[in-house]
């Protein structure tokens, strides 16, 4: 069975882990969804790990719409949600309408991510949910507030965990499906998904959220320098460049 939008609160509600991984191409997609994992991302991460850009701003919608379509096209069980890049979706709600929509018809999704849950961030969302475009929240650290926010730990005065709570349940109300919390403290994301029916999927928030996501060049070990809250499980980096070693070893010969 596929997952859906209403599995995701099942399991939430029977605590079963939600197990959710990035991917950014067919192979990719392929072996994460053989491998039984929940819903993948196709994160604007990929801008940094796929395409060797310093942060996710510079990638466009054209290009994360070419990248979704590659994963769709190697899922059958997973649920698919694609990232919205920056400034395809901040400037009004019609812009965000047409990159969400565009992203479900041309790359074949389930669903989008937004970051934030600022009033204007929350209207958008309704107004996405209302018409049907199934919506993925994102709050605490939004790599595409780099430039103001950095990379640093978010949530961590009582004032700005309060802020977070609101929003997280804003977000609820204007009907997100997931709601990802990134890089906040374990106890205030483990207070948010007490307060929510639907699933928090945490990255570097902890061990009580309904379910967790990483970036999986970061946990195959094809990044430069993983965060500290990303396990590496496999070093393909030194794998492929034993193989291509190798390759070159037997090409060339003794000479
Ligand atoms: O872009 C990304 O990979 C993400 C996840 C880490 C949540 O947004
Ligand atoms: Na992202």
């Amino acid at each position: 069975m596929a997952v859906t939008t209403s599995k995701l609160i099942e399991w939430k509600q029977q605590k079963r882990a939600i197990v959710t991984l990035t991917a950014w191409d067919y192979p990719i997609a392929r072996l994460l969804d053989r491998a039984g994992i929940d819903i993948i991302l196709v994160g604007d991460s990929l801008a940094m790990t796929a395409l060797g850009y310093p942060t996710t701003l510079p990638i466009t919608l054209e290009a994360m719409i070419h990248h979704a379509a590659a994963v769709s096209r190697g899922v059958k069980q997973a649920l698919v949600v694609c990232d919205l890049p920056f400034l395809s979706y901040q400037e009004s709600v019609s812009q965000a309408i047409n990159s969400a929509g565009r992203m479900l018809k041309e790359a074949g999704v389930q669903g989008v991510k937004l970051e934030g849950g600022y009033p204007a961030m929350i209207e958008t969302i309704s107004r996405l949910t209302e018409i049907g475009i199934p919506v993925m929240g994102h709050i605490g650290l939004t790599p595409q507030s780099v430039h103001r926010l950095g990379y640093r730990q978010q949530g961590k005065t009582p004032s700005d965990a309060q802020r977070l709570i609101e929003e997280a349940l804003a977000l609820e109300k204007a009907g997100v499906f997931a709601l990802v919390l990134e890089h906040i403290p374990a106890n205030l994301a483990a207070t948010i998904t007490d307060k929510l029916t639907i699933p928090t999927i945490g990255i570097g928030a902890g061990e009580d959220c309904d379910g967790q996501v990483l970036v999986t060049a970061d946990i195959l070990g094809l990044t430069e320098k993983a965060p500290p809250f990303a396990k590496v499980y496999a070093n393909l980096s030194e794998t492929i460049t034993k193989a291509v070693v190798e390759f070159a070893k037997d090409v060339r010969g003794n000479e």
